[in-house]
């Protein structure tokens, strides 16, 4: 197995399953609240492991009832915790409105993932000893580019989802390998809002690109090399949540264990997929067999 350490948030989510969302000053009745363990960090960490995976969790959660449900969350699916701190104060949260099309808004409030700003003792050593460094941005960046930098000194591939949208300081860009965007945050990036147009123009700055197309599939863009485009298996979606995060985890697997792009992008949209048929963000996420099977069909 690969070892695929995570540095990036954990959050409660509180999902509400609505018909149509919401407008501004408009209440509705909806049809249902759960709770669900999510975070950018923490569901790639466990969409990697179900993946088949070895993978670690560097983050923090907060010292109230829902840190407790979200480490033991991240444990069950197999991740290793040692390094998730355990913080005074409230785990992350993320407020989320789901609607019949599967599709979703978040609000989210960083709570203990605030906290993560700096890398501390057994981070380094732990980002040395791993086959790839996965990034998200829900934590402060200066965390991320310390673990983007870390994973550069020991020569380690680092993948960085720029979720949520925001501009980028060029250091963390340029201490990335593998820069892994939907389509909204490609156009944050690059004000182009053609994904080829944008990965063309993020390659001045990172080697590889892959843009998340959705029910679209995903499109890769090295330096020197075609463009690619792999076509997303065609389901009903009925909870799209953490469906970036499910295939980034599992490209993270694939490639780490010497998958060819095309098939690794393949393979990672199939655990996507299946992600999508079913609520939650980290419940919704495949095991192996679940994605060599949909992978295979
Ligand atoms: O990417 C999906 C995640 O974004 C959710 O699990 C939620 O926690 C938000 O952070
Ligand atoms: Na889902």
């Amino acid at each position: 197995m690969t070892h695929i350490v995570v540095l990036g948030s954990t959050n409660m989510d509180l999902v509400t399953y609505v018909e149509k969302a919401p407008q501004r000053g408009e209440t509705v009745t909806g049809r249902e609240f759960r709770t669900i363990s999510g975070g950018k960090g923490a569901n790639q960490a466990i969409a990697a492991a179900r993946a088949g995976a070895t993978v670690s969790m560097i983050g923090a959660v907060g010292n109230d009832a829902f840190g407790t449900r979200l480490r033991s969350t991240l444990e069950h699916s197999g991740v290793d915790t040692d390094l998730l701190r355990t913080v005074e104060g409230p785990s992350g949260t993320a407020h989320i409105v789901v609607d019949d099309k599967g599709g979703n808004s978040i609000v989210v409030i960083p709570g203990a993932n605030g906290t993560v700003d700096h890398l501390v003792p057994g981070d380094d050593s732990l980002i040395a000893s791993a086959d790839a460094l996965l990034l998200q941005l829900e934590i402060p960046l200066a965390a991320v580019l310390a673990g983007a930098r870390a994973a550069r000194a020991h020569g380690i591939r680092t993948i960085l989802t720029p979720a949520p949208a925001r501009p980028l300081p060029p250091e963390l860009l340029a201490a990335t390998d593998l820069l892994v965007p939907n389509e909204h945050e490609a156009t944050t990036l690059t004000g182009r809002t053609d994904p080829a147009a944008a990965a063309a123009a993020l390659l001045d700055q990172v080697p590889e690109v892959v843009v998340t197309l959705g029910a679209q599939g995903s499109l890769y863009a090295a330096r020197g090399a075609e463009p690619l485009t792999v076509p997303a298996p065609q389901v009903t979606a009925v909870d799209s949540t953490g469906a970036g995060d499910t295939f980034v985890g599992a490209l993270a697997v694939a490639l780490t264990e010497g998958r060819p792009m095309r098939s690794a992008l393949a393979w990672a949209g199939a655990a996507a997929a299946l992600s999508v048929q079913r609520p939650g963000a980290s419940a919704s996420m495949p095991c192996r067999p679940e994605i060599e099977a949909q992978f295979a069909s």
